[in-house]
Order: structure tokens, then C-alpha cells, then sequence
């Protein structure tokens, strides 16, 4: 009787090691290494009567023949516009987000919505659940066919059958695979199951999407490694309690990663929001003092993030600094900037910053946001809504350039903005934006500006 082989894998990046121990070699992370069963049997294709190995040679880069990608509409604009205007042909694409978010809602529409034959196969729902859903959603195709199955071999044999044209898995975690004998959602079946789709979608120009959980710290659980395997990574999010829903890339072969796509959760399923400035003016009936936007970017995404903040004076003799999502020595200077540079007397005053949301912040471009909510709780003057700002703020009180401000200034159109205040030496390539690009050099002049 053969011995049954088990290597231990990291649970953050994937690689594999050939003992327990408690530090990964690779990722430097402890303690994520867990022992996974692996059957070394001979390596089969998704085909699995395929003998013929398959070769490539190499080709001039100029020589080989392309013919124009057609892309596949889904029929749904937010969607083709994150994707870079609609599916690409043999695209595998990955889509992360927490539980409830509505990823099986977003899917299944598209599968009704899109014009072609699809197969939609879930691991999570009996076929049953997937047509209360279709129900509730109140559409109907006659072309979309719904498969409940976990295990990729069968999922293969029915899409034999079936030749569909696009293919939803949902959700690569509850796949398993023959060939890896470990428990469906650990990485080697993961990384099987998810390589098994690949040279499926790359041999027969089928896309698929796959759904993937997120674990408890916003990562696509199992092994950092699937996200370099597929083509597409998409991130759907947003607050369970709230009905908007942004769909942003993380990661996308065929197209930028700037694009964000809104929708809002209606009882009748995800509606995508068309204009996007009815979602921030529609949650504040008045404009009050001591709030102002930030054009950020947090990590590769743009994000427009609300600051607040209120400057009261001390009680006690030394006055309190207190930030929540920001720096407080950044906050420290940018007061010492004010104090000096634009002779405010802040220094008997209490002053608060809060980042709504409950995020953090370490991107210096929110300076000038800041800035803004506290000369505006100072003098209790609000500034508009429909600014917004993106800046960093020099020990001199000078306005300084920040990097990607074509993506910010994008965002900020995009999410209904009408106005938004940078540097003047910022360097814009294209400004074909509706949105009013306004320069400052000097705190002294946005002072001006907001305050008159
Ligand atoms: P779901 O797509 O199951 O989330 P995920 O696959 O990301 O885990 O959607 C979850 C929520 O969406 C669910 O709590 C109910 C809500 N929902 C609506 O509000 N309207 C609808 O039409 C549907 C289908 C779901
Ligand atoms: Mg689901």
C-alpha cells in the first residue's frame, strides 16, 4: 500500500515546505503552515482523455496573429466598465468580498441578464435556493442553466454537455479536485481547482468567473498566490447595513484598475446607480461645519473619504490633540502650520479629527482636507459638499503636489463632485473631466477661497 504523501502549506502565500515549522520560509509569516494531504497522481488536464502533451514554440512577438478581441457584453454598464469594457475571451475572473455582500446576487444576475448560454454551478446553493433567488430578482433567461456541484470532474463532464458560453463558479472554495486529497477550501485545493479552470478558460476561450471568500482582514482566503493565477481580480464591498455596493479591480490584465463600479441593493437585486452623486448627497440633508472630502488612494484604489473635525476651546491648560484614522503628529504639524503661517491661534484649543468610516489614513494627500474641517469648525463656516480636496501641506503653509491626481480627480467626477482643490504645480496629463479643477499655491489662499 502506498504511503500517503502530506506536505505542509502556508496558509498566506501558498508555498509549500516539506516539515512543520513555525515560521514560513517564503512569506516570513508564524504559525500558518497546516499539513494538507497530496496525491501525487500523474497530473491530468481538465481534459482528461487529452494523451497528447501540448508544446509551444517560441514566436516573433510581431508575428503573432491577433485578431481583434470581441469583447462579451454583460449587459450591465458598471460591470463592463470595471472590466474594461466586457469580458474577455478565455478571462478567468475573481471575485472577493465578504459574506453577504452580495456576490451570488451580482453573479446570477449577470447570468440572466448577459446573451448567451451560461452555466451558473454553485457548491453553496441547492438549485432550488438559486431559483427562489432568480424569483425574488424577477427576471427570467431561458438561456442561463444552474448546476449544484462541488466536485470540478463533474462540473467538466456537464460543461461537455452543455457548451456554455460563460461559466460562474460560485465559490472556489467549495470546489474539490480528484487529484488533491485534501479538504475542499484548503490552499492545494484552491490552487488545483483554480489551475484546473485556468487551462480550461485558456484552451477552450470560455471565461469564468469564480467567487472567493475574503477572510476576517479583507483577503482573498487561501493562498496570496490564486490572485497572481487569474486574470481578473475584483473586489465587491461596501457596508452589509448599507444598501450601496462599490465593485472596484484589484487587478486586471486587459484594462485599468481605476474603475469603480456603484450598485445599490434593492429587494429586487443589485441596481447599478447611474449617477453616483445621489449617493453621497442623498445621506446629508445640510451642509455642517467641520467636514470636508478627501480624494485618496489606498493602495492602487482611489477613495474618497469624509474627514471631520472639531476645534473647541481647552478646558484645561494643555489642550487636547486627539485623532482617530489619522496621525496625530501629522495633525500636531499641520496645526503648528496654521499657528505660524496663517495666524491662527489654535494652540488654547482642543482639537478632534475623526476619518469616518473607521478607517486609517497614512496618505499625506489628505492634508488639505484636514486642513479645511478645521478652519471650517474653527470659524463654523461648512464647506460645500461638492468639494473636494487633495493636497499635501509643506511646513511653509505651501499647497504641495500629490502623485496620481488624474485617478483622484476621476474618482472625485465620477462620485458627483463638482469642485476639487489641488496644488497648482500638481501636472495633469488629460483634464477631460467635468469636474472644476481649482489650484492653490498657499494655505493663505484657500482660506480665501473657502472663506472669502
Ligand atoms: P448574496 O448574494 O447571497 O451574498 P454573498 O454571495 O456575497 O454572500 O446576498 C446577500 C444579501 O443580499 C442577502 O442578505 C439578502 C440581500 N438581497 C437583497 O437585498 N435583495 C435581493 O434581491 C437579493 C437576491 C438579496
Ligand atoms: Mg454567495
Amino acid at each position: 500500500m502506498s504511503k500517503i504523501k502530506t506536505s505542509f502549506f502556508c496558509q498566506s502565500c501558498g508555498s509549500q515546505h516539506t516539515k512543520w515549522q513555525g515560521q514560513c520560509n517564503a512569506c516570513k509569516q508564524w504559525n500558518t503552515l497546516i499539513e494538507e494531504i497530496v496525491e501525487k497522481a500523474d497530473k491530468k488536464d481538465w481534459k482528461t482523455d487529452t494523451k497528447t502533451p501540448r508544446t509551444s514554440t517560441p514566436i516573433k512577438v510581431n508575428e503573432i496573429l491577433t485578431t481583434v478581441e470581441s469583447r462579451m457584453d454583460t449587459r450591465d454598464g458598471e460591470l463592463n466598465r470595471v472590466l474594461g469594457g466586457g469580458i474577455v475571451p478565455g478571462a478567468l475572473m475573481l471575485l472577493g468580498g465578504e459574506p453577504g455582500i452580495g456576490k451570488s446576487t451580482l453573479l446570477l444576475q449577470i447570468a440572466m441578464l448577459v446573451n448567451c448560454k451560461v452555466l451558473y454551478v454553485s457548491g453553496e446553493e441547492s438549485q432550488k435556493q438559486i431559483k427562489l433567488r432568480a424569483d425574488r430578482m424577477n427576471s427570467a433567461s431561458e438561456e442561463c442553466f444552474v448546476l449544484s456541484e462541488t466536485r470540478t470532474q463533474n462540473i467538466f463532464a456537464q460543461i461537455e454537455k452543455l457548451a456554455p458560453e460563460l461559466i460562474i463558479i460560485d465559490s472556489v472554495q467549495t470546489l474539490h479536485t480528484d487529484y488533491i486529497d485534501s479538504s475542499p477550501g484548503s490552499v492545494s485545493q484552491i490552487k488545483e481547482c483554480t489551475a484546473e479552470f485556468i487551462r480550461f478558460a485558456k484552451e477552450t476561450h470560455v471565461p469564468v468567473f469564480l467567487v472567493g471568500h475574503i477572510t476576517k482582514d479583507g483577503q482573498i482566503a487561501g493562498p496570496k498566490i490564486l490572485e497572481h493565477m487569474v486574470d481578473v481580480v475584483l473586489q465587491f464591498e461596501g457596508d452589509r447595513n448599507h444598501m450601496y455596493r462599490i465593485l472596484r479591480t484589484q487587478k486586471n490584465r486587459f484594462g485599468a484598475t481605476s474603475e469603480i463600479g456603484i450598485y445599490e441593493m434593492q429587494s429586487k437585486g443589485l441596481r447599478p446607480v447611474v449617477n453616483p452623486s445621489e449617493l453621497l448627497i442623498s445621506e446629508k440633508d445640510q451642509n455642517l461645519s467641520g467636514h470636508a472630502i478627501a480624494a485618496t488612494i489606498e493602495g492602487v484604489r482611489p477613495l474618497m473619504i469624509e474627514v471631520q473635525a472639531l476645534v473647541s476651546s481647552a478646558v484645561y491648560g494643555t489642550p487636547q490633540r486627539t485623532s482617530t484614522g489619522f496621525n496625530t503628529k501629522r495633525l500636531n504639524m499641520l496645526l503648528a502650520v496654521l499657528e505660524k503661517r496663517a495666524g491662527f491661534a489654535l494652540g488654547a484649543k482642543d482639537v478632534f479629527i475623526n476619518i469616518t468610516g473607521g478607517i486609517s489614513i497614512e496618505d499625506p494627500a489628505i492634508d488639505l482636507a484636514v486642513i479645511s474641517a478645521i478652519l471650517s469648525s474653527h470659524h463654523d463656516i461648512e464647506v460645500s459638499q461638492n468639494y473636494c480636496f487633495a493636497a499635501e501641506v509643506g511646513l511653509s503653509g505651501e499647497i504641495r503636489p500629490i502623485p496620481k491626481a488624474e485617478q483622484r480627480i476621476q474618482e472625485a467626477s465620477k462620485l458627483g463632485f463638482d469642485t476639487i482643490i489641488i496644488s497648482k504645480f500638481t501636472k495633469i496629463s488629460d483634464t477631460n473631466q467635468t469636474i472644476k479643477i481649482v489650484r492653490l499655491g498657499k494655505i493663505e489662499e484657500l482660506i480665501t477661497y473657502l472663506f472669502g
